[in-house]
């Protein structure tokens, strides 16, 4: 694709590709990698049976094993379980330094993420601080600040890293199902005032239908396993996932309540993707809520401005929302934001926290994290019911 000029969706991606074509050529042979000063592994990780499956990062490290000559540095950016560079070295023959150089882009600003991160991080062994100190150089133009680690270390960070993001959103979801069950409260004006404590801090405090994407479900996954096989419980970051897996179906529930019911009716989905400005739809939250709806018989279609499914029917927004009684808030793209007049007169589950509460009719509205009439929330009434019944 990329050598016929068919770039992925990212924004910025395809016209850096464009600037910079002609010191830039994609091949499928490896040999076009003789005498490259670095070969940067950047190959999938999937999970497989619940574990990391290492498998592409160690065939592209013996392919590379009879290209590569003694002034290549090999450097790891797939994200793989500590121990991983000692496997790919062994690959190698120990003939060339291994770098470890864990990758903390999120897709949509891969660009601005890569040309200014936070901070690069490069695992290496002693024997091979020089190939470090040449790295290090190679990612001076960023001006990040750069932690020399060990190689176990890199890859422990970024593990590390992604659950505690993981975590973090699982956290507030939970908060926001807290929300939900009073009489007036707001997830969104909770997060808010925590995330000022700088030692919070306000990122990743969005509660919603769940984390998704190729990242976070794989690697809270990956790292778990490796923890467990190790016989550590990561038991934080085995609750986030159990706390993600409940999201999609609250939201279907949320809107089966107030609709009293889903089968045979009319439910447009807003949003495929795993998040906006990306068409990625790898284990997105929006798939399973159409998948949760479609069990509940309900008739759904779809609109995303980037992003596809072959799951239901895609339509063009305005069409979708027409035709729909019910509509599911499921990603949020900007180009949502302000349609409450639109919407006002649907049944509408937002669960992004896209619009603006104040202006949605109450008892056709539900949102994430915010209790509904307030009170009327489905954990609400249970609770009711329950203090009734005792
Ligand atoms: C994530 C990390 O943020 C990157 O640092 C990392 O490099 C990348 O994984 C990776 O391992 O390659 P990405 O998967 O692109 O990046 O997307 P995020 O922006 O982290 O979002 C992940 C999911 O969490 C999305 O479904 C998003 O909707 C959800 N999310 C995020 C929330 O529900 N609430 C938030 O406050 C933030």
């Amino acid at each position: 694709m990329l050598q016929h000029g068919k770039i992925p969706y990212e924004p910025g991606l395809g016209e850096l590709i464009k600037r910079s074509s002609d010191r830039l050529s994609f091949s499928t042979d490896y040999s076009s990698l003789s005498g490259a000063e670095f070969a940067f592994i950047t190959v999938s990780t999937p999970t497989v049976n619940g574990k990391i499956y290492l498998g592409h990062v160690l065939d592209a490290a013996s392919s590379l094993s009879s290209v590569v000559g003694k002034g290549t540095k090999v450097v790891i950016k797939s994200t793989v379980v500590p121990g991983t560079n000692a496997k790919v070295r062994e690959a190698l023959g120990g003939r060339v330094p291994v770098l470890s150089n864990p990758e903390f882009l999120r897709e949509g600003s891969a660009v601005k993420d890569t040309r200014s991160p936070e901070r690069v991080v490069i695992g290496s062994l002693e024997k091979d601080a020089e190939a470090a100190s040449a790295l290090e150089e190679l990612w001076s133009f960023t001006r990040a600040p750069v932690l020399r680690v060990r190689p176990e270390e890199a890859e422990m960070i970024k593990y590390a890293a992604n659950s505690f993001l993981a975590l973090k959103v699982s956290f507030i979801n939970e908060v926001a199902n807290l929300c939900e069950s009073l009489e007036d409260c707001d997830v969104e004006v909770v997060a808010k005032a925590i995330g000022m404590d700088s030692r919070i801090s306000p990122h990743f405090l969005r509660a919603g239908i769940g984390w998704g994407g190729s990242c976070f479900p794989k690697d809270t996954a990956a790292f778990a396993a490796f923890a467990r096989e190790k016989g550590e419980t990561l038991r934080t970051v085995e609750a986030a996932m159990a706390v993600n897996e409940e999201r999609a179906g609250r939201a279907v529930e949320a809107l089966k309540e107030m609709m009293r019911g889903l089968k045979g009716r009319r439910v447009c989905v807003l949003g495929v993707a795993f998040k906006p400005d990306t068409d990625d739809t790898r284990e997105s939250a929006a798939l399973k809520v159409i998948r949760l709806l479609k069990e509940e018989g309900a008739e759904v279609r779809a609109y995303d401005p980037k992003a596809k499914t072959d799951l239901v029917p895609m339509a063009e927004r305005d069409e979708c929302v027409r035709w729909a009684e019910g509509v599911v808030i499921a990603t949020e793209w900007n180009e949502f934001k302000g349609m409450e007049e639109e919407l006002k007169d649907k049944y509408v589950m937002d669960g992004r926290r896209v619009l603006d509460p104040r202006r949605m009719p109450l008892g056709k509205y539900r949102a994430v994290g915010l209790s509904a009439k307030r009170g009327d929330s489905p954990a609400g009434r249970r609770a009711k019911r329950q203090a009734l019944t005792q």
